[in-house]
């Protein structure tokens, strides 16, 4: 099998609903990063899904929904994370409760949990494609297990191209880091994962301080492994400046052009320029050395993938 990268018409949205219905692998764009759908009904689907990107059994995916009335048959909304679905949806925002009876994601896809994580993107073709499907599809990033995530049908292609039948071609993702992850099973709502949705603007929309996961003691974000998001390199970080031979990934106008995340200093363009520019980083140089990039806003999710590609077990 080898991937072509296909654009998004009526008839290849029809024939990759096709495939999805028979247990196949598409990938999707997203407005954060492009994912690799199947349906999440369908346990044989979802092995192949885990198979294909090598990832382990134990780190569950979410399930995006093409609806509101989608989501609430899957899962068991409290009113708190009714708000945030209705401030955020459709979004780059993931939703973690317990599942309902009436669910049709399948076990493997939670990894076993009595809980799920639900997205309905924001992206067209993302919502195409579930409105052609009619129901939830699975979607985590379309790389290798561990690997940098792709912003680019290319990226996806790169990593999985013999794998996969098709590539859905969205260009270049808007937002370009995943998701924030919000476990709502709780008295107060966890901040799983930081991503595309920063944490003041969930905060001022629930009107509560978002709980860090090492707050709780027993809630647990499973697949938040240390050395996710690896590239090959080696990375150091907060550095001023690169030292001899190593590749610089900058920020802001006192860094060189080559390599900068943003010239400008914008938060929102680096995101979205991140996991290109760490792969053709990567794709150059043994080791890469990071500029310092704020910890506000959006800053906290790009540190925050800086951080796993840096760390070697
Ligand atoms: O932006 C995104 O969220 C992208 C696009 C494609 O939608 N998807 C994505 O999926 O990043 P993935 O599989 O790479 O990340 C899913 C994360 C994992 O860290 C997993 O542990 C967490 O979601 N997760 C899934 N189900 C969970 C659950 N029931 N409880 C806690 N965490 C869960
Ligand atoms: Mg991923």
């Amino acid at each position: 099998m080898t991937a072509t990268i296909v654009p998004p018409t009526p008839d290849i949205l029809a024939r990759a609903a096709d495939i999805l219905r028979i247990g196949g692998l598409v990938a999707m764009p997203t407005e954060t990063v492009y994912g690799l759908a199947c349906d999440a009904a369908n346990p044989d689907a979802v092995a192949g899904l885990y198979e294909a990107k090598g990832r382990p059994r134990f780190n569950p995916l979410i399930a995006h929904v093409a609806s509101q009335a989608m989501a609430e048959r899957e899962a068991v909304f409290t009113p708190l994370a009714a708000k945030a679905a209705e401030c955020f949806w459709p979004g780059p925002l993931t939703i973690v409760l317990p599942v309902a009876r009436t669910a049709s994601v399948c076990d493997l896809a939670r990894a076993g949990l009595d809980t799920v994580a639900l997205r309905r993107p924001v992206h067209p073709v993302a919502q195409a494609l579930l409105d052609a499907f009619g129901g939830p599809l699975v979607a985590p990033s379309a790389n290798k297990s561990g690997h940098v995530s792709p912003t680019t049908p290319e990226h996806v292609r790169t990593d999985l191209a013999d794998r996969i039948a098709l590539i859905l071609d969205g260009g270049p993702c808007a937002i370009g880091i995943e998701s924030t992850i919000l476990d709502f099973t709780g008295n107060t709502p966890v901040l799983l994962r930081a991503g595309a949705l920063g944490t003041a603007e969930l905060e001022d929309c629930l009107g509560v301080v978002l709980a860090r996961p090492s707050d709780s003691a027993g809630i647990t974000a499973p697949g938040q492994m240390k050395s996710h998001y690896a590239p090959r390199a080696a990375l150091r970080l907060n550095a001023a400046t690169p030292m001899s031979g190593e590749g610089y990934l900058g920020f802001g106008d006192h860094c060189p052009r080559e390599g900068n995340l943003s010239p400008k200093g914008d938060l929102a363009e680096a995101a979205a320029n991140l996991f290109a520019i760490l792969r053709a980083l990567d794709a150059r140089y043994e080791r890469i050395a990071v500029a310092p990039i704020p910890q506000t806003g959006l800053g906290e999710a790009i540190n925050d993938r800086l951080e796993r590609a840096a760390h070697r077990d």
